[in-house]
């Protein structure tokens, strides 16, 4: 069951905009916006949902009352989400390397719902660990697809829109792959640094009041991390301490944070 937010203390503004601190039983304590006192619900788009960090971002958003778009592959979860969550939040089954599939999501969403203030780009595969010369090549494309055409798939469409409003955050998950380089994985990596590179110039291109940002989630234990780390990948951050700093911490960027390559502080 949802509790009701219970405002604290008014925090400080920022032009039009005043903050609070909000405390949910059982919940990190969160800032929010307030436009005319009034707490800002946000709409959040987020690709691959059905498990992971895209499935604690959906849950963690949701707990606080604000709206999720998702989607991933796999039909069986997404409507195990639909059903789970219901109206007015929306899930679909579709492949973000496919354009036409995306193309069609983001006309329906942006009529049903307006323009996201959030999209999140996390939907993201790794490749089975070997060294590049024994990646088959059909593998290489299909994480370059996803990892990479896929991002910008989603970008095409929901962009012009949010910037015809003027407003909205993209957030392009990274890695510490996406700044760092490590044996075995290296296609995974292309694809991060890629997507470190085509979000900060993303950034250069939106107007103000927009932000595109590359964000690293850090190492958290998803089943992503298991096929690099196996057993050991135990022993890393769980979802839940993960979803406790992430969602408050992605409610929280603005457009000054346009540009900037950041790290959920874990
Ligand atoms: N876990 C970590 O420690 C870590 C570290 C650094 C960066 N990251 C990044 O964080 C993001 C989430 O990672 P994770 O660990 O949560 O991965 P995960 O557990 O493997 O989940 C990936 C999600 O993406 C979806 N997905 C994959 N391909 C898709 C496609 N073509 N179309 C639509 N959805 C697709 C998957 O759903 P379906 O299979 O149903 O499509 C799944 O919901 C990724 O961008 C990853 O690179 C994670």
């Amino acid at each position: 069951m949802v509790r009701a937010p219970r405002m604290l203390r008014k925090h400080g503004s920022l032009g039009m905009y005043s903050t609070v601190v909000v405390y949910i039983p059982n919940e990190p304590l969160t800032v929010h916006r307030l436009t005319n006192n009034r707490m800002m619900k946000k709409v959040i788009v987020i690709t691959g949902v059905s498990r992971g960090l895209g499935q604690a971002m959906t849950s963690g958003f949701i707990k606080l009352g604000h709206t999720v778009l998702g989607c991933a592959r796999s039909k069986a979860s997404v409507e195990q989400l639909s059903n789970k969550f219901g109206s007015p939040h929306n899930f679909t089954a579709l492949d973000i390397a496919n354009e036409a599939q995306v193309k069609i999501w983001a006309e329906q969403l942006l009529s049903k719902y307006g323009t996201p203030d959030l999209l999140i780009n996390n939907a993201a595969i790794i490749n089975e660990l070997a060294p590049l010369w024994e990646i088959p090549s059909e593998d290489f494309s299909n994480l370059i697809d996803i990892n990479i055409k896929g991002v910008a798939n989603v970008i095409r469409h929901f962009i012009p829109a949010m910037i015809e409003k003027g407003s909205g955050i993209i957030v392009n998950l990274s890695s510490g792959w996406g700044r760092s380089t490590a044996p075995q994985v290296s296609s995974y990596c292309a694809s991060k640094w890629a997507i470190e590179g085509m979000t900060r110039s993303l950034a250069q291109e939106l107007p103000q009041g927009m932000a595109a940002i590359p964000m690293s989630p850090g190492i958290i234990h998803t089943d992503m991390l298991e096929v690099c780390y196996g057993e050991d990948a135990a022993s890393y951050t769980s979802i839940k301490d993960w979803q406790a700093k992430a969602v408050p911490f992605l409610l929280q960027l603005s457009p000054a944070d346009n540009g900037m390559p950041l790290t959920v502080p874990v």
